[in-house]
């Protein structure tokens, strides 16, 4: 596990034990190590340092202000995909000229946002979207910049829900039906057409289909610019896979490689959008044992973190390593599936996790949760988000404190007929 490594027999992250913190904070709490993030970009920045390519972190994946500013200090763009995570972007400094607008559902609202704040580019997804930012532009007597997300009908082996890169995913304009589209954007007065993007799914553990849609786009951006259409930047999405369990994810170099073989990285302009890889092994989920439940058939550590927290388990089937931050020696181990708080049987974080005997009141460390965890965390349940803890070396900080119950109800009011 990166930088989350046991000294005497307590996990630390970087320098700091787990247990320091959570004597100050209470469980659970998202606690992530900003070495990590950093190297990770730094990695793979050096991989691509030749190959004019710049680094749009996909703030979605964790959305944290202070996650956020660490990329943005070390270079990095942002890929965001609403007018709240341009706000984020924003907020701790990243140039507009930095900030790529990705989705498929931008309300005019957003776009019209978008268009002031004159940032990078608009990624288009479909010619209704097209319409409606040449209108709003119109309006606002600006010029969009915009790239069209192409649909390269590509398979990927990943989970259902984050394949995004087959015709029958809601994602992107299907290539070629998509040149005509370009052909109508370029004689578009308020529309300035100067890219193409891809994206064709997440947690991607192979480079092939990433080659095939890499020659795709490429083949598409020739065939543009024979058509006069001055497309300069290929936006390449993200996608790249990480290690949950004993998954191989594909090396940096490797994947610089299909870059330079594929792409005219010479001529035109190289955006990436990496959300997990930079942060899925930066950051752990820390939760205390409420109560050991046996059934009968199961035994159940009904811990304080729960799928609204940590969503990816319940969702999409994922197996995230759980660890105790105390380890015991014992010889035998025993199998438990460890679940939340919340009234729902689909509330499991893990199942037949294999621990040595465990009491109420310990703590657990579910881990590679630094990516899609907190960012896609409720209040299910009225439960209250959870704080995360940003630490360097032997130094910690709250980077996201805990709302208390009177700022989670403040929100809500009584109908004016029931008062
Ligand atoms: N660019 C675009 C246009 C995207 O839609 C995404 C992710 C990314 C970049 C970043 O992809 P990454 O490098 O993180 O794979 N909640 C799911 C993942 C959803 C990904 C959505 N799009 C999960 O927990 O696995």
């Amino acid at each position: 596990m990166d930088y989350f490594n046991y000294k005497n027999g307590i996990l630390h992250v970087e320098d700091l034990s787990i247990n320091n913190i959570a004597r100050s904070i209470e469980t659970p709490f998202y606690c992530y190590s900003s070495t990590s993030m950093r190297k990770n970009y730094n990695d793979l920045s050096n991989s691509l340092s030749k190959l004019n390519t710049s680094i749009f972190y996909a703030i979605k994946a964790n959305s944290n202000l202070a996650i956020i500013k660490l990329f943005s200090d070390l270079g990095a763009g942002a890929d965001v995909v609403s007018e709240g995570e341009i706000r984020r972007a924003l907020k701790v400094g990243i140039p507009n000229n930095k900030i790529i607008f990705s989705g498929v559902g931008k309300t005019k609202k957003e776009i019209s946002f978008a268009l002031n704040k004159e940032i990078l580019q608009i990624n288009i997804e479909s010619e209704s979207e097209l319409e409606l930012i040449n209108q709003t532009a119109l309006e606002l007597n600006k010029k969009a910049n915009v790239a069209f997300r192409i649909n390269p009908d590509i398979e990927v082996n990943t989970h259902e829900k984050i394949t995004t890169g087959k015709k029958e995913n809601k994602f992107g304009i299907p290539w070629p039906e998509a040149k005509e589209v370009f052909i109508k954007a370029s004689k578009m007065k308020n529309i300035n057409v100067i890219g193409l993007a891809i994206h064709i799914g997440s947690q991607l553990l192979d480079l092939s289909p990433l080659e095939k849609a890499f020659k795709i786009v490429m083949d598409a951006t020739n065939e543009l610019l024979e058509l006069g259409i001055n497309v300069k930047n290929i936006d390449l999405g993200g996608g790249l896979g990480v290690k949950y369990v004993d998954e191989k994810p594909p090396n940096f170099n490797d994947y610089a490689d299909i870059i330079k073989k594929n792409i005219d990285y010479e001529n035109m302009n190289i955006f990436i959008e990496p959300g997990r890889r930079l942060v899925a092994n930066a950051g752990i989920l820390v939760t205390k044992v409420i109560y050991v439940k046996n059934n009968g058939k199961k035994t159940f550590l009904i811990v304080d973190a729960a799928m609204n927290d940590l969503l990816r388990p319940s969702l999409y089937d994922a197996v995230h390593q759980i660890k105790p931050i105390q380890v015991r020696e014992s010889k035998n181990k025993k199998s438990f599936d460890i679940v939340g708080p919340i009234c729902e049987s689909g509330d499991i974080l893990a199942k037949n996790i294999m621990l040595d005997e465990i009491l109420p009141e310990e703590l657990l460390s579910i881990h590679s949760a630094g990516a899609y965890g907190s960012a896609m965390s409720s209040n299910y349940n009225s439960r209250l988000l959870v704080p995360e803890i940003l630490v360097q070396n032997r130094d910690f900080a709250i980077i996201r404190k805990r709302p208390t119950y009177d700022e989670m109800l403040k929100i809500e009011k009584l109908a004016k007929w029931q008062v």
